[in-house]
């Protein structure tokens, strides 16, 4: 079904940040810690490096990336009224790490909290920070989009430790002062195949016990064929799906923003809709899989290139299984 249309205010992006750490972990780096190499991290995958954050916790990327957009777009932090936090990777299972970024931010008239849906998380972010706004209920939705990703990987499993990297990126929604904004969305999921990308342990179904520190099931696992398989298929549908009940083209469509899981997955979702590379904004090679992270991340870093009026179409897959595409022309 398409996003019921009414004359409900329209929800527009209008200001982005970002922000990585700046230790690097290259794949010459992962070579001396694993039975890998840079030639089959590179064609595999797209990544060359990713960004690691040391003794800090992600509501210190969180709020880095906040703190980037305030300054950069002068928003007087006192008329945010929420502050969401996309994250699989909290500062603690108990204590919404949104509300802490929030106080530290000086954000002190917001309500705030976690939203937690693997690397879907900051795409269906967007979706309630949009609805808040079209609804009228709110005027001013800061949402964050961080994972410390090193905090749940196995530094001795080849096959995730890598694709993961860690960062954190921010986008304010607001009422859009023209015709541009949040346009249609199509997000599915299904629970059916949550053991395929999971950590096992931590939650209420294998509580922490000595055991389940010593088969490491507090780090993150996937069966990363079945996730490639999945990922390729639902992306590429969602996308396709966006795009026809939207009449698009592949020529009307500015930019495809995906979420950076894989090149590959990106290039056969880009190849089903018919886009020129020019046309996917891709940053892989530099950060991994940051995500909640990945598609902040690319706005930021291609803020300077997006024009208003742009079409947009961001898609992503992640864990759960989660995954969708949605529509959003560019406002400022
Ligand atoms: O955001 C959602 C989260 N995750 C994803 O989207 C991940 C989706 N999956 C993937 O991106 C890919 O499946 C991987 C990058 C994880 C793996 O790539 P693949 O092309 O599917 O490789 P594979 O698992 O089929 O493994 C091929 C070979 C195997 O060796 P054999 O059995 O053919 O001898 C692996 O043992 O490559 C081996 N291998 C490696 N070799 C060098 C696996 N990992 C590595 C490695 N370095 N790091």
């Amino acid at each position: 079904m398409n996003l019921t249309r009414t004359n409900q205010t329209k929800a527009a992006i209008t200001a982005v940040g970002g922000y990585v750490p700046e230790t690097i972990l290259s794949n010459e780096d992962l070579e001396k810690m694993v039975d890998t190499n840079d030639a089959w991290i590179t064609s595999r995958t797209g990544i060359k490096e990713r960004r690691i954050l040391k003794d800090k916790a992600t509501s210190f990327l969180a709020i880095e990336a906040a703190n980037d957009l305030i300054l950069k777009h002068q928003v007087n932090p006192e008329s945010i009224d929420l502050v969401l936090v996309a994250t699989i990777t909290p500062d603690m299972p108990v204590a919404a790490t949104a509300a802490y970024v929030a106080s530290s931010i000086g954000a002190n008239n917001a309500f705030a909290y976690d939203l937690s849906a693997a690397c879907s998380g900051f795409l269906y972010g967007m979706s309630t920070s949009a609805a808040y706004i079209n609804s009228g209920r709110y005027k001013k939705v800061l949402l964050i989009g961080a994972d410390k990703m090193s905090s749940i990987v196995d530094y001795t499993d080849r096959t995730t430790c890598i694709i993961f990297g860690d960062g954190a990126g921010a986008v304010l929604f607001e009422p859009s002062s023209n015709e541009h904004g949040w346009e249609d969305e199509y997000f599915r999921s299904n629970g059916n195949d949550r053991m395929s990308l999971r950590v096992k342990a931590g939650g209420s179904l294998h509580p922490t016990t000595r055991e389940t520190v010593e088969n490491q099931w507090h780090n993150i696992e996937q069966d990363g064929k079945t996730v490639f398989k999945y990922a390729v298929t639902e992306m590429a549908h969602a996308t396709e799906q966006i795009i026809k009940r939207n009449d698009l083209k592949g020529e009307d469509i500015s930019y495809l923003v995906p979420h950076q899981a894989n090149k590959r997955i990106v290039d056969a979702t880009a190849k089903r809709i018919g886009l020129k590379d020019d046309q996917v904004l891709m940053n892989i090679a530099y950060y991994g899989n940051t995500t909640a992270a990945t598609i902040p991340l690319l706005l930021n870093d291609y803020k300077s290139k997006i024009k208003k009026g742009d079409k947009l179409i961001f898609a992503a897959f992640g864990g759960g299984f989660t995954w969708g595409a949605a529509y959003l022309s560019w406002a400022y």
